[in-house]
């Protein structure tokens, strides 16, 4: 690799240094990623539609971005942008539409995206749940039920016995812990259950065995397969480092979001380095700082709040969703998680905003601190997948947060590229990043 001597986020100055830049791993996969019922379009058979339609949600899914018409035009671009890895999850509800009976039409789609993608020279990467679940399995009681594992095993077995010697790249779950927080404490998303942490526990836990028995059904049929999940990797930090109660509530919200789901498959993010088991790789989505102020004692209020206000000089900017955009918390999450000793895919990374200066601004900063990461720490990376590929439906926000490489125009369909989508493509096709990479 070559060393660049500068210091951290010297990419950023436009003016010509001496320093080349990084050359990124060869074989590093490049892309962006999407979900099934953000950008497909008329996902009916799943619980989210089923809330949606019953005003349950504020908004609706509708067509989202027609992608399961579209495919093929979007990875047209992805193509063109110099993309070599493409991240999509399956919709279990449409493969399993009715508790126990497989829809082949689902199945034979699927098939046509994945060989889409491999006609493109786009590696799949393949997830197998993500935030949705069949409404039947959510009306029978859904991840609470102990015979949810088996559910979900059955579903995956199927479709890795269908699917299995397409894909290398398999996520089981995407962010158990944002599901469970959302579904089960916050009450936001279905099934809208609030401040229940003890079935939230359960719900973990179950996720968690159905990781490690779908880690083993998938190695079964496919020795070669690897095999991950996808984990929400904000990076805590107390809000007044001097206020011991910030520190102890940023701690235990630390082990909630970042520790626990990992100690429930076996394993420690924490402490001295041991090989993890049931993992060929680590997802990590990475988006923001979160800092942390205590809201007092009492089990509503334990985990404390999320505080916006300028206690750090090193405050980054907010993006359209409240998010903080602090690039150097990629690099110390890179660093937590290495301690897994296993390698790590960056499977979600990227901003929800209108103003294109800062998201060439974001992605520049967070290569940049990857590539550090990479070179100087040693971490072994396997590739960047930034989120979003376009515009989508972006969940309890609806459309409103803008996080494609490309536009979409909700009327029309018509994908329209954004700048950053070309700054991004000159990285992915050198599989470089250098200083003097055009500025916006
Ligand atoms: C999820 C995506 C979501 C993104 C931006 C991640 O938590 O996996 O589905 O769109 O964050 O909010």
């Amino acid at each position: 690799m070559d060393l660049c001597k500068s210091s951290l986020y010297t990419a950023l100055d436009p003016t010509p240094s001496a320093c080349h830049g990084y050359a990124f791993p060869p074989g590093f996969l490049w892309g962006a990623a999407t979900s099934s019922h953000q950008v497909e379009g008329h996902n009916r058979w799943n619980d989210w539609w089923a809330a949606e339609q019953a005003g349950a949600l504020v908004h609706q899914s509708g067509e989202a971005c027609s992608h399961y018409e579209l495919y093929e035009q979007d990875f047209d671009m992805a193509q063109s942008w110099g993309h070599n890895a493409h991240r999509l999850s399956l919709e279990w509800s449409r493969i399993e539409p009715v508790e126990g009976a497989w829809n082949p039409e689902a199945v034979a789609h699927y098939r046509d995206v994945i060989r889409a993608l491999k006609q493109r020279a786009l590696e799949p990467v393949v997830t197998l749940h993500h935030f949705t679940n069949p409404a039947w399995f959510t009306r029978r009681g859904g991840w609470l039920r102990r015979d949810s594992i088996e559910r979900f095993a059955r579903y995956v077995e199927y479709v890795v016995q269908q699917l299995g010697p397409e894909v290398t790249y398999w996520l089981t779950i995407n962010e158990p812990t944002v599901y469970v927080m959302q579904g089960y404490v916050n009450g936001e998303w279905p099934p809208f259950v609030r401040g229940a942490w003890g079935k939230a526990i359960q719900v973990c836990y179950h996720m968690a065995r159905a990781h490690v028995l779908t880690y083993r059904l998938i190695h079964q049929h496919h020795a070669n397969a690897r095999v991950g999940f996808a984990h929400s990797a904000p990076w805590v930090m107390p809000c007044r480092a001097h206020k011991r109660w910030d520190r102890m509530t940023a701690t235990l919200r630390d082990c909630m979001l970042n520790r626990a789901f990992f100690g429930l498959m076996g394993n420690r993010v924490h402490g001295r380095r041991t090989p993890a088991v049931h993992l060929d790789f680590l997802g990590i989505n990475y988006y923001m700082r979160t800092l942390i102020r205590s809201a007092g004692w009492g089990l509503g209020r334990i985990l404390g709040r999320a505080c916006h206000e300028s206690h750090h000089t090193d405050q980054g900017v907010l993006s359209d969703i409240d998010w903080e955009v602090y690039p150097a918390g990629l690099r110390a999450i890179l660093n937590k998680f290495a301690r897994l000793g296993v390698p790590l895919l960056i499977t979600e990374n990227g901003i929800a905003t209108t103003d294109e200066p800062l998201r060439c601004e974001f992605l520049k900063r967070h290569l940049t601190t990857l590539a550090e990461t990479i070179e100087h720490d040693r971490i072994p990376v396997l590739g960047y997948l930034y989120w979003s590929l376009v515009d989508n439906f972006e969940w309890s926000e609806g459309f409103r947060a803008h996080f494609g490489l490309a536009a979409v125009d909700y009327a029309t369909q018509e994908r329209v590229p954004r700048p950053c989508a070309d700054l991004f493509a000159q990285v992915c096709r050198s599989n470089h990043l250098s200083n003097h990479q055009s500025t916006f």
